[in-house]
């Protein structure tokens, strides 16, 4: 017994040390104060490298200008493969880790998340590990379906829930397994901050906080009395609060999904929520999802790393859109809408003329062949 204590004094005293750390956070990163800002590409695993590369060559033509007058450098980061983080026993080996700490933002593509019984020992998440190690606390996904009337933005959190200390559950003999779930109020407190600011920002009139407080009564009640008292200084916002069960249901109703507009969510539930609101717009390989923090910020693919695809040697008819995607939404939190605006354009103008067809497979076209046709757009 005093050893699975020992476990559970270790979590809670590295989760006072975080609050702790986030009361005295400073305020994020003013880009336009940088006299050169970092742009790190992280081709992750599978996949990952070769649409990391396209999306690379897209960015570098938006911003060769910048590049030229030293506003901007693009650092490739190699090493965050799921072979090195195995062979290193750790989610993000150290060198690669130090490398990220050398950029403002990152452009990462996808990386194999291992589980019990995988060729790989099972370390953590790459996405799990670097959202803590450098503190990105809020996810961003964007849905849009102008046709259907969708327009949504969702901000999960990103570093705490059940996902912040899914490695750190402890066996308890052969008959019980705990897994751990933490909430703290200044967590809660700037998702629930930055949600709101957006949504005044950006002319939305309502904002939905989906927990499931009624029955995880002791995170997801603080979760929710966190947003409700920061929904205190947006008057003008109207508040709705929903549970996570109902909240998938009502995504597909017709009637009622189109009054969302800015929702908030812990992490777990953000995770399975987001995956359902990207199938309206076409799959999680459509969708870009933007990682914030106050003092680094990664833009990535939501997809996976398609292994098979590698092995079959069909990377390079892998699809790019989904990082060159991420890449429009790193070009406009750095301050450079106008590229960003041209670059979506670009990629919707694409789909609609439909020159070229990403099929994953020889008969359709190479990522390279669509990154070009982007660029012919712009
Ligand atoms: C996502 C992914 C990750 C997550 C996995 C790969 C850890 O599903 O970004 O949504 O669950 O956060
Ligand atoms: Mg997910």
């Amino acid at each position: 017994m005093e050893a699975y204590l020992e476990q559970f004094e270790a979590i809670v005293k590295q989760q006072m040390a975080r609050v702790e750390k986030m009361k005295n956070d400073k305020d994020f990163v003013d880009y336009k104060a940088l006299d050169k800002i970092i742009i790190g590409v992280v081709g992750g695993d599978g996949i990952g490298p070769a649409i990391t590369a396209q999306a690379q060559r897209v960015l570098e033509y938006l911003l060769a200008d910048e590049v030229k007058k030293g506003k901007v450098e693009f650092k490739v980061i190699d090493g965050c493969t799921i072979e090195n983080r195995a062979a290193a026993g750790k989610a993000i080996p150290d060198d690669v880790l130090a490398e990220l700490k050398k950029c403002h933002v990152i452009l990462k593509g996808p990386t194999t998340t291992p589980r019990k019984g995988d060729k790989w020992q099972n370390v953590e998440s790459a996405n799990v590990a670097m959202r803590k190690e450098l503190d990105l606390f809020a996810n961003v996904r964007p849905v849009k379906v102008p046709e259907l009337g969708i327009d949504w933005t969702f901000f999960r959190e990103n570093t705490e829930c059940m996902y912040a200390l899914g490695s750190q559950g402890v066996n308890i003999g052969d008959d019980i397994a705990f897994d751990f779930r933490v909430c703290t109020s200044p967590g809660a407190e700037r998702i629930a901050r930055l949600a709101f600011e957006y949504a005044r920002a950006n002319g939305k009139k309502r904002v939905t906080i989906v927990t499931k407080a009624n029955v995880v009564k002791t995170t997801d009640g603080k979760f929710l009395e966190e947003c409700k008292k920061v929904a205190k200084d947006y008057p003008e916002i109207e508040v709705d609060d929903w549970y996570i069960d109902i909240m998938t249901a009502k995504l597909i109703d017709e009637k009622r999904r189109t009054q969302f507009e800015v929702l908030i969510l812990p992490n777990l539930y953000g995770d399975i929520l987001t995956d359902e609101a990207a199938e309206f717009q076409g799959g999680v390989g459509t969708a870009g999802s933007a990682n914030l923090g106050k003092h680094y910020c990664m833009f990535e693919a939501i997809h996976g790393s398609a292994p098979r695809m590698v092995e079959e040697g069909r990377d390079i008819y892998a699809d790019p859109c989904s990082v060159i995607r991420a890449g429009a939404m790193l070009l406009s939190h750095i301050g450079y809408q106008e590229q960003a605006d041209r670059l979506y354009k670009a990629i919707d103008d694409c789909a609609a003329e439909g020159r070229y067809v990403m099929t994953g497979r020889s008969d359709g076209a190479t990522g390279e062949q669509y990154a070009n046709y982007i660029m012919e757009k712009l």
